[in-house]
């Protein structure tokens, strides 16, 4: 496959490009097609009703088996290999949608129509154009900073260039919201659900504080407030642009109006413009990985959110819980990991020598799904459409046989370990001619989406997060004067 740059392609170019735009189509219909096949005994799930609060839950250290909230975006099911964002099978949306069309679901609770995506696809188009913060974040010294550490950075300074939260008009009224430090529920005191929750952000408009948690279903439409979160999409992927043209020792290049916005990504990050198929399997990698339920990047966003904060720093607390490895890092140590074995022919004693030491293998296992992942199913067979890299088709070919020999192993027999979302995300962006220091980035910009969309679906009915920890230090210490300790 012909992955240059396509300026003016001839006609039979053209033939072959939608011939290939479609084969992908076919190879995630396929997917689809073996996903349902391989968990067909598992039951469905049936429509929930909003549950009546207090929930009593068995939680787990890391607040493992909480529910911390209700939410109509996206969801996960890890018997069957489901996710969902608001309603939609990821299969269908990443056969047939666009990232733009997936943001806007997520955002406004439904596919747009033509018009309203147009508008949609403009107005991200002019918020990547960020020549303030750009000015501002490139006088600082970018590259001895991470491009996670850049993007941190570049997110707090857009808020300079664009705020809702500093027109007084818009700011939330703080009377009667219970603070962060305030023990308002006695610690042997049962959680009190929404009968003590504040609401502090219009809906539609209607300039009133809402005190009841009904009517459900309402999606945030404040304007200026979706234009934040738009901003948000936008700008997260200029960012990335711009420090890894620092990276590469090149200036920020602006976006391309004939591009979408998984291909401007690629563009502001690599100065070419990507061939249509570059830009599909990107698009698509932008939709896998926009919304995964209450992963901990969402989790910290909402946290901060829920305070009333800014939601410039609510996404930064995203980006930066998203840095850490055991988040948003797994797709690098597999890339590591396959340089690592360096030959199909070392798969095997390399696997029995991480078994036997019991060493976790990167790519494969995951918290929810004991099953495939759905998405390493998709990203899977469009790893195997890029590999006119070298590097990246040996890298694949190891992969392959990795994963051959983890399903004979007892880990997928008997612990149910399959291959993650990360197992092929490294190799597509590998792929894509990204190294492996944009794979969290690239992360980011996907579930900018996500975080944005939870975030305002949780300050609707706002109530600040205040977990509790058992004390289990002591009690009636004495103080003594520095002199007198040991
Ligand atoms: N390689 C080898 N063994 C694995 C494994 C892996 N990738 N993932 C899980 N296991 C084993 C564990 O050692 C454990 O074995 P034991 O019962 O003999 O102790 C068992 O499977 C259950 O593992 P556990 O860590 O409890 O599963 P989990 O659901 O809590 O953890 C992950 C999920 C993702 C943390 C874990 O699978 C992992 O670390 N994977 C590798 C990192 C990775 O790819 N992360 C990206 C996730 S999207």
């Amino acid at each position: 496959m012909k992955l240059d740059s396509h300026c003016n392609p001839r006609e039979d170019e053209v033939t072959g490009m939608k011939k290939d735009l479609s084969s992908i189509q076919q190879m995630i219909r396929n997917a689809a097609k073996q996903a349902r096949e391989d968990t067909q005994s598992e039951p469905e799930p049936e429509k929930r009703q909003p549950p009546a609060w207090p929930l009593d839950c068995t939680v787990g250290p890391g607040l493992e088996g909480a529910i911390a909230c209700e939410s109509r975006i996206g969801y996960v099911n890890g018997a069957k290999g489901w996710l969902v964002y608001r309603g939609y099978d990821i299969f269908d949306l990443a056969a047939n949608a666009t990232f733009e069309e997936v943001c806007y679901l997520l955002l406004h609770g439904r596919l747009p129509n033509a018009v309203e995506l147009a508008q949609y696809k403009e107005t991200l188009f002019s918020f990547m154009h960020l020549n303030q913060t750009l000015r501002i974040l490139i006088g600082f010294p970018l590259e001895n900073m991470t491009v996670m550490g850049g993007l941190r950075l570049g997110t707090n300074l857009m808020r300079q260039e664009f705020t809702e939260m500093d027109l007084v008009k818009t700011r939330p009224k703080l009377a009667n919201a219970i603070g962060a430090d305030e023990d308002s529920i006695a610690m042997e005191t049962a959680p009190l659900g929404y009968k003590r929750a504040t609401f502090e952000f219009k809906i539609k408009h209607s300039g009133r504080r809402k005190t009841d948690p009904k009517p459900r279903g309402h999606v945030f439409e404040e304007s200026s407030a979706i234009d934040t979160c738009y901003h948000l999409i936008a700008g997260v992927s200029t960012i990335i642009g711009a420090v890894a043209r620092v990276h590469q020792g090149k200036l920020p290049i602006a976006p391309d109006p004939d591009l979408s916005h998984a291909g401007n990504l690629l563009f502001m990050i690599t100065g070419r413009k990507p061939s249509p198929v570059e830009e599909r399997i990107m698009d698509i990698a932008l939709i896998l990985h926009a919304d995964h339920g209450m992963n901990a990047s969402t989790f910290a966003s909402m946290v901060v959110a829920s305070t009333l904060a800014d939601i410039y720093f609510s996404i930064g607390s995203g980006i930066a819980a998203l840095s850490g490895p055991l988040h948003g890092g797994a797709n690098e140590a597999v890339v590591r990991a396959l340089r690592e074995i360096g030959s199909v022919e070392n798969v095997e004693p390399w696997v029995e020598n991480k078994l036997a030491r019991k060493s976790k293998i990167s790519g494969f296992g995951h918290r929810v799904y004991k099953v495939y992942d759905p998405r390493a199913r998709i990203l899977s067979p469009l790893a195997g459409l890029l590999t006119n890299v070298e590097d990246s088709s040996h890298l694949l070919a190891i992969a392959r046989k990795l994963e051959k020999v983890i399903s004979k192993s007892e880990l997928t027999r008997q612990k149910k370990i399959f291959p993650n979302v990360d197992f092929y995300s490294g190799i597509v962006y590998s792929c894509l001619g990204m190294n492996e220091e944009l794979f969290t980035p690239l992360f980011a910009a996907s579930r900018v989406a996500g975080w944005t969309a939870r975030v305002f679906e949780y300050i609707q009915n706002n109530r600040i997060f205040r977990p509790r920890a058992i004390y289990t230090g002591e009690f009636n210490n004495q103080y003594l004067p520095i002199q007198n300790r040991s």
